[in-house]
């Protein structure tokens, strides 16, 4: 397989999904079918779901903590940082992935746009989100000790962008100025995701509005196939090595 033509003038941009990291032996939601223990992956992954039972949405995030025990990045992961390191600033990385493995491999120039299994936030208090590695026993809800130094009981929650929650605005703001930093020279490269659903759909398509190319690495070929100039389907860590040059 020819590596794609990356030139000194290229920007690249990259989203990745559950996708890259299936190689890890992280499993994707959706190839589960949609469902965690019987319940519909809504009820522990949305704020409705938080409110109703918080102790079994931790329980299901202190599982998923649990489980990246010995999870380790794959040869995907490492090519994308080989690629990072040959561009610098002319490379963004966006995933929707919260497992970490991404910054684990070395990715700096990455934003994850859907939050951090690892990390904590306060339902309550505006304290900035923390490194939070546990894996909370059954039962446990997890309280906030700042907010209970001040005699106030607030529950923390993961960090993660939740089903009908929003992106986080600064985010988007900054893939859409990478986008538009200026060339027609600008290539998007969509791996493991369906490439379905916003944002990818919508980055896609706006990269597209530019002049640049579109490519989709994914083990099966999505609907929106055609918005991709190409599509190599197969398995992104044997494929990525061999599209960014890097053999691995
Ligand atoms: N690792 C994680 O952090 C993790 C795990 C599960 C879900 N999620 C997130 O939850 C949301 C929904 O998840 P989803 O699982 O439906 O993801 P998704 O919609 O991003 O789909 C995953 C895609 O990856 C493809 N795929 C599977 N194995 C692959 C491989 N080895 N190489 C290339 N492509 C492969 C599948 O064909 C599928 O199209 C997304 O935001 C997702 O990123 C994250
Ligand atoms: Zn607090």
């Amino acid at each position: 397989m020819d590596a794609l033509a990356i030139g000194p003038a290229t920007r690249v941009l990259v989203l990745t999904g559950a996708g890259v990291s299936a190689e890890s032996g992280v499993p994707t939601f959706r190839g589960a079918g949609g469902l965690w223990e019987g319940h519909p992956i809504e009820q522990v992954a949305s704020p409705q779901g938080f409110q109703r039972d918080p102790t079994l949405v931790w329980r299901f995030y202190s599982l998923r903590r649990a489980a990246m025990a010995g999870i380790v990045p794959n040869p995907a992961h490492r090519a994308l940082v080989a690629l990072e390191q040959r561009l610098g600033d002319r490379f963004l990385l966006v995933t929707q992935n919260v497992d970490g493995l991404h910054r684990d491999a070395g990715s700096e120039r990455m934003i994850e746009i859907h939050g951090n299994l690892m990390t904590s936030r306060c339902t309550t208090c505006d304290r900035p989100p923390f490194r939070d590695t546990t894996a909370y026993a059954d039962g446990t809800l997890p309280l906030c000790v700042l907010c209970s130094e001040r005699g106030v009981t607030a529950l923390l929650r993961p960090h993660i962008v939740w089903f009908g929650e929003w992106l986080d605005p600064d985010h988007l703001a900054r893939v859409e100025a990478f986008i538009g930093a200026g060339g027609h020279d600008l290539l998007f490269i969509a791996i493991g995701t369906s490439g379905l659903v916003y944002p990818a759909a919508g980055f896609v398509e706006d990269v597209r509005y530019r002049g640049g190319r579109t490519v989709l690495v994914n083990a099966e070929r999505p609907e929106n196939a055609r918005a991709f100039d190409a599509v190599h389907l197969g398995p992104a860590g044997e494929l990525l090595p061999a599209l960014l040059g890097c053999g691995q």
